[in-house]
């Protein structure tokens, strides 16, 4: 790593866009390499540059691991093919018949992942509401697993306390810090053992690449990840890797504006007639507030609203949009509209994470301000 590499005093954006990514050195090129070899050779067995084979590590990908774990404050990061194949690198921690326990309003497809394949193969788990501090946990836990701002309906979790309530019980606790970004929260800073993202939503930020990431400080639980990285495989092609970096360099400005616009979309929201309830850390009566306001630097991106004449009324309003396209995913920089009980949260209906049939998700770009607005202004007075 060359010297630029150091992130002593610098802030969030300039690690942003220099960490991991000093100018390359037989080039002087500013933007670092993709590297597509999959081999790199060995003067004498065993004597090379730091890489061998690109499964294994490559540069394009060590260049992304080194800038995320600079950003979540940690000391190692790993990249993976996406965020699901990062959750699984983390779930292998535990061996059957371990418990996890998973908030209840938690992304579907990290408890399909649980409950579809981790369980069948002897994981024992559970879901309760991490929101409440009083809540019962059952004794024999060995990992908590809590997402905040939840998807989709953006409740807040105090990390600190779950984490010293988990660590007292020998728990190790999982962030997924996919919807708040590096930017507004480190859970690392809040006790939290590792951090997961998505990296397809906000870190790349522009709707045209899938990967994770996991940000650990622990030695030996950065040596068993990196273990199941490069035994399992589920590795970010290097041009995936060049994405990321790419969107992380503006993730700053970005979530800035993504704040920004998502709040003039709650002000339009909250007392609309055609409105039963706004969700969205900021305001004061949502719940985990208090704990949004402790560990966020602000308040995201993401809103969720349900509609006052139920689902009919919330299927109309995500058909009649414009600017915001309907579409599953968030995070990038053109606004999306969804349905969470029909597109991205149809595979926990039945189950303890079910969301309200009336919910609408937003997931605010960086359109025109107005235009945002005006949109779903006209999609909401027609219902
Ligand atoms: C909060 C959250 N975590 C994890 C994931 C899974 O990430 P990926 O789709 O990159 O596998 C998603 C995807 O929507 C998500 O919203």
């Amino acid at each position: 790593m060359g010297e630029r590499d150091t992130e002593e005093g610098w802030d969030f954006e300039t690690r942003a866009i220099h960490v991991g990514q000093a100018p390359d050195p037989t080039t002087g090129a500013v933007v670092p390499p993709i590297s597509l070899a999959t081999t790199f050779v060995q003067a004498a067995v065993g004597e090379h540059q730091g890489f061998e084979y690109s499964r294994s590590g490559n540069p394009t990908r060590q260049s992304l691991e080194t800038c995320l774990a600079s950003l979540e404050g940690a000391a190692h990061g790993f990249a993976f093919a996406s965020g699901l194949a990062a959750e699984d690198s983390i779930l292998r921690l535990l061996a059957p018949g371990q418990r996890v326990v998973l908030g209840d309003d938690a992304y579907g497809g990290t408890y399909r992942l649980i409950a579809g394949v981790f369980g069948p193969a002897g994981l024992t788990w559970s879901t309760v509401d991490l929101t409440d501090p009083g809540v019962k946990w059952p004794p024999d836990v060995q990992m908590v697993w809590l997402e905040t701002p939840t998807n989709p309906l953006l409740r807040c979790v105090d990390i600190e306390a779950v984490a010293a309530r988990a660590h007292a019980a020998g728990a190790l606790v999982v962030v997924d810090n996919t919807l708040a970004t590096p930017f507004l929260q480190n859970p690392l800073a809040h006790g939290a053992d590792i951090v997961v993202h998505s990296a397809t939503k906000y870190l790349g930020g522009h709707s045209d690449v899938v990967g994770g990431i996991v940000a650990v400080d622990d030695e030996g639980i950065a040596e068993r990840i990196a273990f199941t990285q490069n035994a399992v495989g589920a590795v970010p092609a290097p041009f995936d890797c060049y994405l990321v970096l790419r969107g992380i360099k503006t993730l700053g400005v970005r979530m800035e504006r993504h704040c920004l616009n998502a709040r003039a979309i709650v002000d339009l929201l909250v007392g609309h007639p055609a409105v039963e309830r706004v969700y969205y850390p900021q305001l004061p009566d949502h719940p985990g507030h208090a704990a949004a306001v402790k560990q966020m630097r602000d308040f995201g991106g993401m809103v969720s609203f349900a509609c006052a004449g139920g689902e009919p009324a919330a299927l109309e309003v995500v058909r009649r949009t414009t600017v915001f396209s309907l579409a599953e995913s968030l995070g990038a920089v053109e606004s999306l509209i969804e349905h969470p009980g029909r597109m991205t949260h149809a595979s926990v209906a039945g189950s303890a994470l079910e969301v309200p049939a009336s919910l609408v998700r937003l997931s605010v770009g960086l359109e025109s301000t107005s235009d945002l607005v005006s949109d779903l202004a006209a999609a909401l007075d027609a219902v």
